[in-house]
């Protein structure tokens, strides 16, 4: 399965602090905010991985991660020159997809619990039609929403509804097979002039091939657009990470656990951040503590 990292955009949400610097770069308490969808992709053995941004950005997405040979694993860049939208992702990604099955996560949303693991390895597993996910937010105005129906079958998916039919959110994490490529080329803009992913959900659940998962209970899901929503998640990581019981997004102890990394390399990382609570996690973990 490729893996996509969808970046892009100009985030005038969060203008001034995003005028020159990508929002997915900003930081999110300790570490970039790309960390947090990288380390989904990770986690679902992902070891091709495309980061879509824009030209301004792509530079500093580069030298940030470069080949990707020091986490084991291989990453692509593409700039999106324009914001076409979600689904653009998989027009400008289909000769990096190739042939495969891809998750597409988006650059800005943390996803966070237990039971995230399982989840992720359950929609890896997933050959066949599309797999997304729902989770029950307060505001349904603002995302993807999924409508069920008495025996909890998805009966409608919306983008951003006037009048939501549910309160259940789609979060930007998205699993499809190889017939994504085909199905965002034929689509249409929207209102707004993007090729929205909620279209390319409703072209799966036209032909009865979309899988919508409630997240559990234990989940964490927050999309990063705004201050406020910024803040909100730096204190989230903090209050998590607080007392050195876990590191949140470690790439690099995700990508040894994986065994895309050997240990001499994950003690490379922890001795060069080991001025950091991050680092000096990392050289826990290697130590065995
Ligand atoms: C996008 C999608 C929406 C999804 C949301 C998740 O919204 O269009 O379906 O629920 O991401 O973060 P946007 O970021 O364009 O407002």
């Amino acid at each position: 399965m490729k893996g996509i990292v969808l970046a892009g955009g100009k985030a005038s949400r969060l203008y001034p602090a995003t005028l020159v610097c990508s929002k997915q770069l900003l930081n999110v308490y300790d570490k970039p905010m790309i960390y947090y969808p990288l380390s989904i992709l990770l986690e679902c053995n992902v070891r091709e991985i495309l980061i879509i941004c824009n030209s301004l950005n792509l530079a500093l997405f580069k030298n940030l991660f470069k080949t990707g040979e020091d986490l084991g694993v291989k990453f692509s860049y593409i700039v999106q020159k324009e914001a076409r939208g979600i689904a653009d992702a998989f027009i400008l990604g289909e000769e990096f997809i190739g042939k495969d099955d891809v998750c597409l996560v988006l650059g800005d949303n943390f996803i966070y619990g237990n039971s995230l693991k399982s989840t992720l390895s359950e929609a890896v597993k997933n050959k066949e039609g599309a797999v997304v996910f729902g989770f029950h937010v307060e505001n349904p105005y603002a995302y993807g929403i999924v409508e069920f129906d008495e025996n909890g079958n998805v009966r409608s998916i919306e983008e951003k509804p006037q009048k939501p039919k549910s309160n259940y959110a789609v979060p930007g994490l998205y699993f499809y097979d190889n017939d994504v490529v085909n199905i965002a080329k034929k689509i249409k803009p929207s209102a707004r002039g993007e090729l929205e992913i909620t279209t390319v959900n409703e072209e799966y659940l036209k032909k009865g091939r979309l899988k919508v998962k409630l997240f559990e209970k234990d989940i964490e899901w927050k999309d990063m657009g705004t201050h406020e929503d910024l803040l909100k998640a730096s204190n989230f990581v903090r209050e998590k990470q607080s007392g050195g019981k876990e590191l949140i997004a470690c790439i690099e102890e995700i990508a040894y656990e994986k065994g895309f990394i050997n240990k001499s390399t994950l003690l490379k990382h922890g001795e060069n951040l080991s001025k950091t609570e991050y680092g000096q996690h990392i050289l826990k973990f290697v130590e065995g503590k």
